[in-house]
């Protein structure tokens, strides 16, 4: 962790979720597939630790103890039925179901160790550590360069001139974006086609140094060759960010992540390698879904 959540001052570190802790704490599946390969492993660590999340938006229940822990610097995808609790699993991640008036959780998400619902969390601090990109593009309504300028000029990441100049453009580069737009940055990021914009929103999440990505459904509104482009750069991005994507599309799933989440009725079914997720599945609900017998 690079960066304190809290704003006032220093507090006690919780210590970070044993390496060798599978991914769920409750000894499902994903134990006995994954504990083995992480043991030892000092590279594998659990970057999200989620905890009998209980989630109610007034009356009804949308997540039911949800307990699962999120490796970093790998893709984890979620997938499960429409109004299974998927985006609001995600949201809870960097807290922006807090928006939501009636919305309310027990149990408790943690980000490298510290619960991140500690009433002094610096709520907009936790965003910049845990980026989000939606389903649709959303640029600002400024040029290219300000939309990647604007969060790390107001957060002190960069300030202005050649060092500013030098992040836009490292940025956009990461994005896979530079070329196309290194001669139109003074145009409104708004103006350029539903992929662009996707990637720009994407170089202006990265701008801040996250250390998580959530992604929900980034290329639902987007084209094949646009599709391929964000795919390609998710699997760039692992290297250096912890990513979680919700798709409907299993095929995307099955390509871009190393972890796959099946949900059913706001409760988590089934959790994978993505590779025994869609070759072996455990659950024959989880069988059923991604070969389309439901959902
Ligand atoms: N802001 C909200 N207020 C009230 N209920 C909500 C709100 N957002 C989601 N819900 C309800 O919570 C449940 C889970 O919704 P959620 O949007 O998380 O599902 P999802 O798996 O992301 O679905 P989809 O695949 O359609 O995006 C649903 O029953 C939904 O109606
Ligand atoms: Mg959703």
């Amino acid at each position: 962790m690079t960066e304190a959540l809290i704003s006032d001052g220093p507090v006690a570190r919780i210590p970070a979720v044993n390496l060798s802790s599978p991914l769920t704490m409750e000894g499902n599946d994903v134990a006995d597939a994954i504990s083995g390969e992480s043991e030892g492993d000092p590279t594998l660590n659990n970057m999200i630790a989620i905890e009998n999340l209980r989630l109610w938006y007034g009356e009804h229940q949308a997540l039911h103890g949800i307990t699962m822990n999120i490796r970093e610097r790998y893709v984890t995808a979620f997938i499960g039925p429409s109004g299974c609790g998927k985006s609001t699993l995600l949201r809870c991640v960097n807290r922006m179901n807090d928006r939501i008036a009636d919305c309310r959780i027990q149990g408790r998400v943690s980000l490298d160790g510290m619960d991140i619902y500690e009433p002094k969390v610096d709520v907009v601090r936790l965003r910049t550590r845990v980026g989000m990109v939606f389903q649709k593009p959303n640029p600002f309504p400024k040029t290219i360069y300000e939309n990647i300028a604007f969060a790390p000029r107001i957060h002190g990441v960069a300030q202005k001139g050649s060092e500013m100049d030098e992040l836009v453009e490292t940025c956009l580069r990461r994005a896979g974006l530079w070329d196309e737009v290194k001669d139109k940055l003074q145009q409104p990021g708004t103006a350029l086609s539903g992929g662009q914009q996707q990637r720009l929103c994407i170089a202006r999440t990265i701008a801040v140094r996250p250390d998580v990505i959530l992604m929900d459904e980034p290329c639902s509104a987007l084209d094949p060759i646009a599709t391929a482009k964000i795919e390609e750069l998710i699997d760039e991005l692992k290297n250096e960010f912890t990513i979680v994507i919700v798709t409907h599309n299993m095929q995307q799933a099955a390509r871009v992540s190393d972890y796959t989440a099946f949900f059913y009725l706001g409760a988590l079914v089934e959790y994978q390698d993505t590779n025994t997720m869609f070759t072996s599945p455990h659950k024959t609900q989880t069988e059923d879904y991604i070969t389309g017998r439901f959902g």
